[in-house]
């Protein structure tokens, strides 16, 4: 049970607290992060990440302050290991969030890495969602997915090709398999963040180029990951209830800028 200070002045969003929630990619940045979110809102979290040790350590700080948590290895690349995890586990959520991204000329992109952007970003979230709806399907309160693109699956970028082209084919798919599943009661949306400053990208945009780039956003800044916890909790919760097939933007109107 989440110990009283954690959920003090949060919102309780109805459905997501006593919930099996499975994150992917929970090892760092906004997978972490989410994986806190869902655990502070009361919800039972599996972090899963390649890297175990990672994600154990999220999860004992996680229970050090009373909240529901356990660490799980799992690679989307990994289609037996995806099937075996959610068999297992039977989610009610989930949180489609590992991702990989590759910066380079589109005349420079080599089949391999094309190759590891697909098999991440497309196949991974497809076996993920597949999985953990093939279980969802037998149950009366359905489950909720929600798969996290990119306003680059909407808008291109310089050097972002293989990035770009796969977050466009979750968006697609998200509208694909919401489009399947309704009928089950499994809701499926796509979370689109626009450009969100972490630790690894503080020095980028600290320069002159970075600089330039908030400048095009209508709202002049970048987002923090605590900007898409709302809309994450509202496309899990049932507060979302009638919401399936929706990519919710979260971009400071980055997406509407001027062309
Ligand atoms: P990140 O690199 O910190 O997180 C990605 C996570 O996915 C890592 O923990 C990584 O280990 C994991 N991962 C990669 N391949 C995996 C595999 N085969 N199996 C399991 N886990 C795997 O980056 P960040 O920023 O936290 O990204 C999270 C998601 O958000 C990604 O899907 C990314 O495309 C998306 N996104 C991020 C934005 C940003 O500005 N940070 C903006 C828009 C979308």
């Amino acid at each position: 049970m989440p110990h009283p200070q954690d959920t003090q002045h949060r919102p309780i969003w109805p459905g997501i607290a006593g919930s099996i929630a499975l994150v992917t990619g929970a090892s760092s940045g906004l997978g972490a992060h989410f994986a806190t979110l869902l655990a502070e809102q009361g919800a039972q979290v599996v972090a899963t990440a390649r890297r175990l040790e990672r994600v154990e350590t999220l999860c004992t700080g996680l229970q050090a302050r009373g909240l529901a948590a356990r660490p799980m290895a799992l690679d989307v690349t990994a289609p037996a290991e995806v099937r075996a995890a959610m068999a297992e586990i039977a989610p009610d959520l989930v949180v489609n969030n590992a991702g990989v991204s590759h910066s380079c000329p589109a005349l420079e992109l080599t089949s391999e890495t094309l190759d590891a952007v697909i098999d991440t970003n497309i196949k991974g979230v497809f076996t993920v969602a597949q999985a953990a709806a093939a279980n969802m399907r037998h149950r009366a309160s359905g489950g909720a997915i929600v798969n996290v693109a990119s306003i680059l699956g909407s808008r291109v970028a310089g050097q972002v090709a293989a990035y770009a082209a796969s977050k466009g084919a979750v968006l697609q798919m998200t509208r694909a398999l919401a489009l399947e599943w309704a009928r089950h009661g499994i809701r499926v949306n796509a979370l689109s963040p626009g450009y969100i400053e972490t630790d690894l990208n503080q020095d980028f945009f600290a320069s002159d180029a970075g600089q330039a780039l908030i400048r095009r956003v209508p709202m002049r800044r970048l987002g923090r990951p605590e900007d898409l916890d709302g809309p994450l909790l509202l496309l899990l919760s049932d507060l979302g209830r009638a919401m399936t097939g929706a990519d919710l933007v979260v971009d400071g109107g980055h997406l509407v800028s001027s062309l």
